[in-house]
C-alpha cells in the first residue's frame, strides 16, 4: 500500500544525518517482494561524501538480497515536492522499470506523482552495454 512507503519514508527522515544543509530527506521503496526499504540522506562535513536518501534505500533493498524495485517514495520539508537528484535518478533506473510509480511529497501533505521514464528519459541502462 502507498501509506506504507509514506510511513516508513516519513518515519526514517527524522533519522536523517544532515547538519551541513538542514535539509532532510526521507525515501522508501518497494522490492519486488513486496518488502519496503528505507533510507534517509547522511551527510559528511568532506561535503561530496554524503549520500541521498534514495541511495540509503536502495543499498538496504540490495543488502536483503533484493535487485528489482516496484515503487518509490520520497519526502521531504520543502514547500514543493522534491524530485530525486540526476545521480539518484540513475541509480533507481538500475533496479527499476520505467513505469514504476515515483510520489514526491512534502512533509505538510502536498504529493506528486511521475514515473522514473519521466524522471529519467533515454537513461543510460545495462543493455547497451551487450550491444
Ligand atoms: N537529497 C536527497 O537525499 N535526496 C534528494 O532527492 C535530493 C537531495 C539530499 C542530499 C543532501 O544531503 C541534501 O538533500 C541537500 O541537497
Amino acid at each position: 500500500m502507498a501509506s506504507e512507503l509514506k510511513q516508513q519514508a516519513t518515519a526514517v527522515r527524522e533519522r536523517a544525518y544532515a547538519p551541513y544543509s538542514n535539509f532532510k530527506v526521507g525515501a522508501a521503496i518497494r522490492g519486488a517482494s513486496g518488502t519496503v526499504y528505507a533510507g534517509c540522506n547522511v551527510e559528511n562535513a568532506a561535503y561530496p561524501q554524503g549520500t541521498c536518501a534514495e541511495a540509503g534505500a536502495i543499498a538496504a533493498m540490495v543488502a536483503a538480497g533484493e535487485a528489482k524495485l516496484t515503487e518509490v517514495y520520497v519526502i521531504a520539508g520543502s514547500a514543493r515536492p522534491v524530485p530525486p537528484c540526476g545521480g539518484c535518478r540513475q541509480k533507481l533506473v538500475e533496479f527499476g522499470a520505467g513505469d514504476v510509480p515515483v510520489t514526491m511529497a512534502t512533509t505538510g501533505g502536498v504529493e506528486e506523482k511521475t514515473t522514473l521514464a519521466d524522471l529519467l528519459p533515454g537513461a543510460f541502462d545495462a543493455a547497451f552495454l551487450g550491444e
